[in-house]
């Protein structure tokens, strides 16, 4: 079975200004249960969630576990940590909108390992720390570190105390570094990663997570959806470097793992991305790999990611064979999880 490792399983954008204003949490959770289905049966069999609103990432996956939805397993993150203005918050709006609901921003090292701790009181299985700015949200900068290097640090000894670990949404050079420094997992998106922190991935085994097919979504469908220009900007800015500085991590042997931020692009479609990772320099098996064994290892979860005694068996199957043409993952003949059979096309 197949396994993303960046996903946003509850929710996906229909329209900027709906999407804020006039959809709920309630909505949120009442769809979720769809695009996980989409997924499990578009070969993924196992996702990792990288934030989600109210904790409906937890409700999604305690169903999922009962049996009394179907999707992938789950490995979850709750609230993503972020600072006031920065990615995980509401910016760019009026000082005096206010959204009720669970609060996922923290600033200074005692409020930031609150929310740790909140998140494994919740349900979280791994932490996601917002290292630095991002594209889809208001703020000028798409990589300028909106955490100090003692807040991130606080945000991963606490996980540690859980036993668990963190992924840092990081698009810029520097707060890469900091965050790696810090004692994350994993590098989620990399854009701007430079020669040095290559090197720094690469010494502490540090995973990187680069989603670099929604580059192409993002530009052919978000200004149809009402995205400001200056959010549409900062994609034209980021993504290609993003394939480039992808391709240079490869070429230096920085660990890869499969994520794809499913949910900025339509659930269901996670396989695009495997042609994206061999364009990058990834052999087939490789890119393969990154959505198994290594997602596996990042998950810390032994249950996951091969075919062996002792582990679940999920699995998928393709008509030909995935090492000549890796495209052929993205319509998977048959898909099984638990031993038990999801699709047989
Ligand atoms: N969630 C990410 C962000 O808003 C999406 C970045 C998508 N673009 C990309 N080139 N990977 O920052």
């Amino acid at each position: 079975g197949l396994i993303d490792v960046h996903t946003h399983i509850t929710s996906q954008p229909e329209d900027y200004y709906a999407d804020i204003f006039r959809r709920t949490p309630i909505d949120v959770a009442v769809t979720a249960h769809v695009y996980a289905r989409r997924t499990l049966e578009a070969g993924f069999t196992t996702l990792r969630v990288v934030g989600a609103s109210e904790y409906v990432d937890v409700a999604l996956r305690n169903a999922i576990d009962k049996g009394q939805v179907v999707g992938p397993r789950l490995k979850v993150a709750g609230l993503p940590i972020g600072a006031t203005g920065g990615h995980a918050d509401l910016t760019g709006f009026s000082p005096y909108l206010k959204f009720g609901g669970f609060d996922n921003v923290a600033d200074g090292v005692d409020a930031v390992r609150k929310l740790v701790r909140q998140n494994v009181k919740y349900g979280a299985d791994v932490i996601k720390m917002i290292a630095s700015a991002g594209v889809l949200s208001e703020e000028e900068s798409v990589g300028a570190p909106q955490y100090s290097f003692e807040e991130m640090k606080a945000i991963c000894d606490e996980a540690a105390m859980w036993g668990r670990k963190v992924a840092a949404h990081a698009h810029g050079t520097e707060a890469i570094k900091r965050a790696v420094l810090a004692g994350v997992a994993s590098i989620e998106h990399g854009s701007l990663i430079d020669d040095e922190g290559i090197r720094m991935m690469k010494e502490r085994g540090t995973v990187l997570v680069a989603d670099v097919y929604n580059d192409d979504w993002i530009l052919a469908e978000f200004a149809k959806m009402g995205y400001p220009e200056k959010i549409i900007e900062k994609e034209r800015k980021v993504g290609r470097l993003q394939r480039e500085n992808f391709a240079k991590a490869v070429k230096a042997g920085v660990k890869q793992a499969y994520g794809t931020d499913a949910g900025v692009y339509p659930h269901g479609l996670n396989a695009r991305q495997f042609r994206y990772m061999v364009a990058g320099g990834l052999t087939p098996m490789q890119a393969i790999q990154s959505a198994t064994v290594n997602a596996a290892e990042l998950l810390g979860w032994d249950k996951v990611g091969a075919i062996a005694p002792g582990r679940f068996a999920d699995l998928v199957a393709v008509d030909g064979d995935p090492l000549k043409d890796v495209t052929l993952l993205e319509k998977v003949s048959f898909v099984m999880k638990g031993g038990e059979v999801v699709v047989a096309r």
